[in-house]
C-alpha cells in the first residue's frame, strides 16, 4: 500500500512504472484516478521539485492537494512513542495521520535526516511513524534513507537519453561547503541495480554508503544482469561512462559532527568536481543531478550549461512519474 522506497518492487513493476511515466508524459494517459479526492503533502524541510510536481501532478490526476508544514503551517510533531510530551512538540504523529486521513485517500511525507545518530536516522523513524499510523497510503517525498520518486525520475531520465538496456552509470560523490542526507545516492543506486545497469559508485574513503543498502544493491544488480563496483578514485571512472550522476553526502563517521567533517573533507574540494576535463573522458555520457545544484561546487557551468546535461529534462520527470505512482496506487484501490 505505501511507497517508500523502490526494495520491494520488481524489475516488471518498475518497468511498468516507467511506461506509465512515459504515457503520461506524452499525453496518451488522461485518466483522472484522483477526481473528488484529496492527497496531503506533508513537508517539514524545504522543497521545490517536489512539492511543486506533486501539487501539479495531483490537480492533473483530478485531485487537490492539501499542503502542510509542521512547525510552519500545522503544528510541531512528535513521532516517538510513549514520550511525555512537555518539551517543543505540540502534536503527536498518531492524531496528525488519524485526522488526515478522515479528509485525504493518501499522505505524501518530506522528511530529511538531520544527520545527528546514524543508528536511529538510517531507521528512517519519523517516515515509518507516519506509514505505522496510517490506513491511507503514505507516499515517501525524501526522507531520512530515501527518494524514490527522484530515483524513478532518474531511472526514466536514463531510458529516455540513451534507449533501454545496461549502462554503464557512475555514481560520484562531490564536495559540498556541508554534510547532506544520503537518501538520493542510496536511491539512486538502488534503483539503478534494479534496473541491471553497470553502476560504479565513487567516493573518498569515510563516505560509504550504508552497508546493508549496498548489499541489497548488489543482490539485486546480479539479479538484474548489472553489476555494483564501488572506488575511492574519481580518476578511473569516467572513462567509458555514459551516466554521471553527481550528489554530496555526508561521512557516517562524522555523523553529529558537522564541524569535524568540514574540516576533513576541505582536502576534497578540488578534486571532486564534475568539470569539462573528466566529462571529455566519459563515452559521450550524460550529466545528471537531483537539484538542487551548487554552481561551480558541485559541478561547474560548464557542463552544467553544456548539451550533456539532462537536469531539467530530469526533474521535469518527477511530474511523470508520481503520477504514475499515483494512478498505481489508486487504480488499484
Ligand atoms: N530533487 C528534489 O527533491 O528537489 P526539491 O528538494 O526541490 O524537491
Amino acid at each position: 500500500m505505501h511507497f517508500l522506497n523502490t526494495i520491494a518492487l520488481s524489475r516488471e513493476q518498475l518497468d511498468q512504472l516507467i511506461e506509465s511515466a512515459l504515457r503520461f508524459k506524452r499525453g496518451d494517459d488522461r485518466s483522472q484516478p484522483l477526481t473528488g479526492k484529496s492527497v496531503a503533502l506533508v513537508f517539514f524541510n524545504p522543497s521545490l521539485r517536489t512539492r511543486a510536481s506533486m501539487q501539479v501532478g495531483i490537480y492533473e490526476l483530478g485531485g487537490n492537494a492539501v499542503v502542510l508544514e509542521p512547525g510552519a503551517t500545522s503544528w510541531t510533531l512528535e513521532h516517538r512513542e510513549g514520550v511525555v510530551m512537555d518539551s517543543d512538540k505540540t502534536e503527536h504523529v498518531a492524531e496528525f495521520v488519524r485526522v488526515l486521513e478522515r479528509y485525504c485517500v493518501a499522505i505524501g511525507v518530506r522528511t530529511f535526516a538531520a544527520l545527528k545518530n546514524w543508528d536511529e536516522e538510517r531507521m528512517d523513524p519519523v517516515l515509518n511513524a507516519f506509514a505505522r499510523y496510517a490506513s491511507v497510503p503514505i507516499i515517501n517525498l525524501e526522507s531520512a534513507t530515501h527518494h524514490p520518486c527522484q530515483a524513478l525520475a532518474d531511472m526514466l531520465t536514463i531510458r529516455e537519453k540513451l534507449g533501454a538496456g545496461r549502462k554503464r552509470v557512475v555514481l560520484t560523490w562531490a564536495w559540498h561547503p556541508k554534510p547532506l542526507p544520503m537518501a538520493v545516492p542510496n536511491s539512486f543506486a538502488l534503483a539503478a541495480a534494479q534496473m541491471g545497469h553497470d553502476l560504479v559508485i565513487a567516493h573518498p574513503a569515510k563516505y560509504e554508503l550504508d552497508e546493508e543498502l549496498i548489499e541489497t544493491s548488489r543482490r539485486l544488480a546480479s539479479a538484474a544482469g548489472g553489476s555494483l563496483e564501488i572506488t575511492n578514485d574519481i580518476d578511473e571512472v569516467f572513462s567509458g561512462a555514459e551516466v554521471i550522476y553527481a550528489k554530496s553526502w555526508g561521512s557516517k563517521q562524522f555523523y553529529g559532527n558537522s564541524e569535524q567533517e568540514t574540516i576533513t573533507r576541505a582536502q576534497y574540494r578540488r578534486k571532486w568536481i564534475v568539470d569539462e576535463e573528466k566529462m571529455a573522458r566519459t563515452n559521450a555520457g550524460i550529466f545528471m543531478h537531483c537539484l538542487p545544484v551548487r554552481r561551480n561546487v558541485i559541478v561547474t557551468d560548464e557542463v552544467i550549461d553544456s548539451s550533456a546535461s539532462v537536469v531539467v529534462d530530469e526533474a521535469e520527470n518527477r511530474l511523470h512519474v508520481q503520477k504514475a505512482v499515483m494512478a498505481r496506487i489508486f487504480n488499484r484501490t
